[in-house]
């Protein structure tokens, strides 16, 4: 038996799964954010660590037996979050997390500082990773600054909580900024920019291998008689590529999350950062990948449910399950700014090109399509870093619209799969890590592909009207540019 949990932004989320790999049972417990000002977002580190115990609390009610017997427990996180600890390992201050925008000085600062930077990391600078939020802190808090003794990312302070003891993976120590991603190691250049050391980051491990042991009192709590292993575990991202089996190079998946990413795995590290393409570990050993990210992807659907009063799914619903001509409107979904391919935290969304006519499943239409369209530029980005992918698997609470599926393949141009529990999200990945660190397994025995329920191919005509319509959204940005930024 094994235990998946995801330190999400919106809920943390714990899963069981058997030797089978069957899941038994699932439990949620919901999170907020805080936006003390615009553009910034937290949250309380100890929030996740009550809501993971509470995660497991309800497992432990629904199937008592089958929590007792789990051997290994693995973790998936919200990446690039900064958790500040002093010299006791208490928290300094709430969590920067990873769609909080305060750090872009930072980051050109940075980029100044250590022109290695994206040789060694991989990656552009963004005001989501961790390290310009370090300099942020020194900036702006220096007390706390003087006082930080680690800098822990989400899922990291969850085990720290879990075991004792503090431990990264790579998968997502690769968006610190921090990590000298082809080498797997820390890298010391990296960290004397953020005027950090060696001694300021957790210990390395692989996703797959072992973090450590639950502390006896926690297993007690759960009904454990041998206290489990915890594994490295991995970043959402690379949980999720996990849970899908995508371990071999050019395995490819669109997540339909909170945020949007195009993943493709790689068997080596080919960073393309002028594309704002990220190139990360990923979370087993000698296997990296490469991934274009959009801050809002169902939370666009998110908000305009919210704007218009109605639950997504009744908005969706009109719309039907067959993809139709593109809506007159346009939409930019840029709610908090985006990463791939602008790197712009100031710039925000729109919608433009409506009449006396337009309605709301019209502007529903164009939030799908707006999000779609923002997802064919992180195809271009990989695309421009090497990597060409021929079709891809889809997850993520958005991935329960067909209509939005069929609308993404035609404007990618690929082949989309709708896979059997689409919506599990990294717990399940994480579940797999546990059991590889757990009994020594390979990825290859474990990381099976879940059934396909349908591929869904993109429509010629319908393919040429949203590349005209690509071609107008593309020429928007910049224009936009101009007014919201
Ligand atoms: C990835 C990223 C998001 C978060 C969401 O770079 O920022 O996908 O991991 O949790």
């Amino acid at each position: 038996m094994y235990l998946g949990l995801d330190i999400g932004t919106s809920a943390i989320k714990a899963v069981l799964v058997d030797d089978g790999q069957n899941v038994l049972a699932t439990a949620e417990t919901p999170l907020a954010i805080s936006r003390p000002q615009p553009g910034f977002s937290e949250q309380n580190p100890e929030d996740w660590w009550q809501a993971t115990l509470a995660s497991i609390d309800k497992l432990k009610a629904e199937q008592p037996a089958a929590l007792a017997a789990v051997r290994g427990i693995g973790l998936s996180g919200q990446m690039h979050g900064a958790v500040l600890l002093d010299a006791f390992g208490k928290v300094l201050r709430p969590a920067i997390l990873w769609n909080d925008g305060r750090s872009s000085a930072e980051c050109r600062e940075l980029e100044d500082r250590f022109p290695a930077l994206h040789r060694i990391a991989g990656n552009l600078a963004f005001p989501g990773f961790t390290a310009p939020k370090l300099l942020w802190v020194r900036k702006h808090e220096p007390d706390l600054f003087a006082r930080t003794a680690k800098v822990l990312l989400p899922k990291a302070y969850v085990g720290y909580r879990l075991t004792g003891e503090m431990v990264e993976e790579m998968s997502d120590a690769s968006g610190t900024l921090w990590l000298d991603v082809g080498r797997r190691d820390w890298s010391d250049e990296a960290l004397a920019a953020t005027y950090l050391s060696r001694e300021h980051m957790p210990r390395l491990v692989e996703g797959s291998a072992a973090a450590g042991r639950i502390k006896p009192e926690l297993a007690a709590r759960w009904g454990m008689e041998t206290p489990p292993v915890l594994a490295g575990g991995a970043g959402d991202n690379a949980a999720g590529a996990i849970g899908l089996g995508a371990i071999g190079a050019n395995d490819a998946f669109v997540s339909l999350g909170t945020s949007g990413v195009l993943w493709a795995t790689t068997d080596r590290y080919a960073p393309n950062p002028q594309s704002s393409v990220h190139a990360f570990c990923h979370a087993i050993p000698a296997t990296w990948h490469q991934m274009g990210v959009i801050l809002s992807a169902a939370s666009a659907l998110g908000w305009w449910a919210n704007v218009a009063k109605e639950a997504p799914g009744d908005l969706l619903a009109p719309l039907g399950d067959a993809p139709k001509a593109p809506s007159r409107a346009t939409f930019l979904p840029y709610l908090s700014g985006e990463r791939t391919p602008h790197n712009d935290t100031a710039i925000r969304a729109a919608f433009i090109g409506m009449d006396h006519d337009t309605g709301r499943d019209e502007l529903t239409q164009a939030v799908l399509e707006g999000v779609s369209f923002a997802f064919k530029d992180c195809l271009d980005a990989l695309t421009a870093a090497g990597t060409r992918l021929t079709q891809a698997d889809v997850i993520g609470g958005g991935s329960r619209s067909r209509f939005w599926i069929a609308v993404l393949a035609s404007v990618l141009g690929i082949p989309l799969n709708r896979v059997e529990d689409g919506e599990r999200g990294g717990a399940f990945g994480a579940a797999r890590l546990a059991r590889m660190a757990a009994t020594g397994e390979s990825p290859a025995e474990i990381c099976l592909p879940p059934r396909r329920i349908e591929t869904i191919e993109p429509d010629p005509v319908l393919q040429q009207a949203y590349a005209e319509r690509h071609a107008l959204y593309k020429a928007l940005y910049p224009a936009l540019k101009g007014v919201t930024s």
